[in-house]
């Protein structure tokens, strides 16, 4: 039986042992130092707390301080820790992660180096492995629509797998898909990374029109819509201009999972609380306070950083990055910043 240790027991990391487990693999899930709570209502036969599906039947649990243990003899490493955790897990982890096969990564998000220059998640894994001396197995970017809770029950689940070398992707796809969570894979790394982050940036807007909706009472789908297909083609042009594919943001990458994050994730809950008109940071508190990572706050951030420094005109070209990073500032109001972004201008 192959062995995969999934790094990290929030939902993502719960959810993902429902098809690991029926794909035949042998499933350890390891909690960080900030999952014991979570390790404890799933050893108490509880439902996950972020998912409320009890975890899949036959997962072998390992709490932080069993590492070495949880990585010992696996085949394949399958991260799964919020993006600002990606580094210090993957240090830790190192030495197990150079031992398996192929190393697969759930997290989204973009990651300064020391100088500040702005990676995608596998390029940042690279750099801290050859910090290190230690030699990595083939990275697959796992991205797509894929609500945890859905992937849990063993809900039908698209998802898409990137890897720089295709048939790794594919051998994966081979080895992880069930009859209800399938994999499309692609040898576009780069545009899979790119949007996974973007795309929680972009649902913040999303949320903004549901949140006009709720204070007015009166629908703002159309500029829903509008501030879908801007921040679509946002996701394609960054992604272009990083050497992805262009066609990569609209399918299960981008369109795809703009759609589910939009209709239900966290970060289009926190668009919604500033579109009803709390102010950003109280909305951004409240979230934290639930446990709620709002991911797309800090991407958003590392974002602009990030096309700062590809320049070449990139920042004008985005406008709907730049207003959202405006309303997350707490800039007011959010219908007149977001409407600017994306609403066709009036010709002369
Ligand atoms: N929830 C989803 O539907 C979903 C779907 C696809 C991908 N993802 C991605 O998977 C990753 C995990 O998401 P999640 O939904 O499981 O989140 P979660 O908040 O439920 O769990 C976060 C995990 O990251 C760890 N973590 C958080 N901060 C950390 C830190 N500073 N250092 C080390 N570890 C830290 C936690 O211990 C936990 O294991 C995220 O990058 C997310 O974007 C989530």
């Amino acid at each position: 039986m192959p062995k995969i240790v999934v790094l990290g027991a929030g939902a993502m990391g719960s959810a993902l042992c429902t098809p690991l487990v029926a794909a035949g693999w042998e499933t350890r899930l390891w909690g960080t130092w900030l999952d014991d709570h979570l390790l404890d209502a799933c050893e108490q036969g509880l439902p996950h707390p972020r998912t409320n599906v009890p975890l899949a039947k036959g997962t072998l649990l390992y709490r932080s301080g069993q590492l070495e243990e949880a990585l010992d003899g696996v085949d394949a490493v399958f991260l799964s820790v919020a993006s600002q955790g990606v580094p210090k897990v993957t240090e830790l982890a190192l030495q197990g992660i150079s031992q398996a096969k192929v190393l697969l990564v759930t997290s989204k998000g973009f990651c300064p180096d020391d100088q500040g220059r702005i990676e995608l998640l596998p390029q940042a894994i690279r750099r801290i492995a050859a910090e290190h001396n230690a030699t990595l197995p083939p990275i697959v970017g796992v991205a797509g629509p894929c609500k945890a809770n859905e992937v849990a029950e063993g809900k039908p689940t698209a998802t898409i797998y990137g890897s720089l070398d295709r048939s790794v992707a594919e051998d994966m796809a081979r080895r992880i898909s069930t009859d209800v969570y399938c994999i499309e894979p692609t040898g576009d790394e780069v545009g899979v990374e790119v949007c996974a982050p973007m795309k929680n940036v972009y649902a913040i807007s999303l949320g903004v029109a549901d949140g006009l909706e709720e204070a007015t009472g009166f629908p703002h789908h159309n500029l829903k819509a509008a501030t879908f297909a801007q921040a679509v083609r946002e996701m394609s042009l960054l992604s272009t201009v990083l050497g992805a594919d262009p066609v990569t943001a609209f399918g299960l990458a981008g369109v795809g999972d703009l759609e589910v994050t939009g209709l239900s994730g966290r970060n289009k809950v926190y668009g919604l609380r500033i579109g009803r008109g709390e102010p950003a940071v109280d909305a951004l508190d409240a979230m934290v306070a639930a446990e709620q990572t709002v991911e797309g706050v800090p991407a958003a951030g590392l974002a602009k950083t990030l096309v700062e420094q590809l320049g070449d005109g990139l920042p004008a070209k985005l406008p709907l990055l730049q207003a959202v990073l405006r309303v997350i500032s707490g800039e007011q109001p959010p219908l007149d910043i977001i409407s600017a972004a994306v609403m066709p201008p009036k010709l002369a």
